[in-house]
């Protein structure tokens, strides 16, 4: 199917939502070189919500390293701009849920083990830096959410096919619904003009080849999250069919079988303790 047709079915299908303003400003101003921080300051402390998730992530194990960071300043200052600008991204993730059900659950179990697992692939195998993977693991699969806000009766069938058939996602989704959310997270991730990884990862993250790509890191975002969701999709952390150990693909980023047993004990490990302390 042509694209721009692809385009049109999905956007009078889906309503595709916009970015949060003031996540769109923090966009706009990290993008910029001649931003400072106390400019983002203003902006940020705007909105409350916000401020804490910032505040939340630079106190997170990841960045806080154990210190208390309790100013919007120190927290950007600590997770630099380029980072900023994902984050920025994932908290408004948050945002697009409009309710909070089994689905809602498991994908936000799911969203969380597959950030963990990219963020443990990546430092493993130093392909990448751990927080880009973590990142691109959390949003891999956020034309889902979008998906099941718009079609939600329709969802529930595609889950139930998955189950049932035991097939893929997008497989499921491109037979009941005529496209799916690596094309539904495209459309969003071009609208909010998202950084070019990001948007390669949401739609390329279940390709079995990829495009050229501008920046080779790309393609090394999709490997890495495509291993770790089939890696929690094995483990049963996720919405619909599991897989077999067979299909994980761990062998594709030089990792043998003892190293990736290992990293699966840590990401059990890892997954339950953060699932716990984010649900206290
Ligand atoms: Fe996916
Ligand atoms: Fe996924």
């Amino acid at each position: 199917m042509k694209e721009d047709v692809l385009e049109r079915i999905i956007l009078e299908t889906v309503d595709v939502p916009s970015l949060p303003p003031v996540a769109s400003k923090v966009l706009g101003l990290v993008s910029n070189d001649y931003t400072s921080v106390s400019q983002l300051e203003e902006i940020i402390s705007q909105d409350e919500a916000f401020s804490t998730r910032i505040l939340r992530i630079a106190n997170s194990p990841y960045y806080g390293r154990g210190r208390g960071i309790d100013t919007i300043s120190t927290a950007v200052i600590l997770i630099g701009f380029n980072a900023m600008r994902s984050l920025v991204t994932a908290a408004s993730l948050k945002d697009l849920h409009r309710k909070f059900g089994i689905f809602e659950e498991q994908h936000w179990e799911h969203s969380l083990g597959v950030s963990i697992a990219s963020s443990l692939l990546a430092a493993q195998t130093e392909m990448m830096i751990p927080e880009e993977a973590l990142i691109g693991g959390l949003i891999h699969d956020m034309g889902k959410i979008v998906i099941n806000n718009s079609l939600s009766e329709e969802y529930r069938t595609v889950i139930d096919k998955m189950n049932q058939e035991n097939i893929s996602s997008i497989a499921a989704e491109d037979e009941i619904l005529g496209f799916n959310h690596c094309n539904v997270g495209a459309l969003i991730a071009r609208k909010w003009k998202l950084p070019g990884n990001l948007e390669a990862v949401i739609e390329y993250h279940h390709a079995e080849q990829y495009p050229a790509f501008e920046d080779s890191g790309y393609e090394t975002l999709c490997q890495i999250v495509q291993v770790a969701d089939a890696m929690c999709l094995h483990m049963g952390i996720g919405v619909g069919a599991t897989i077999d150990f067979s299909k994980i693909g761990f062998e594709q980023l030089g990792l043998t079988e003892t190293q990736f047993r290992t990293l699966q004990e840590r990401l059990k490990h890892c997954f339950n303790e953060q699932r716990d302390r984010l649900l206290e």
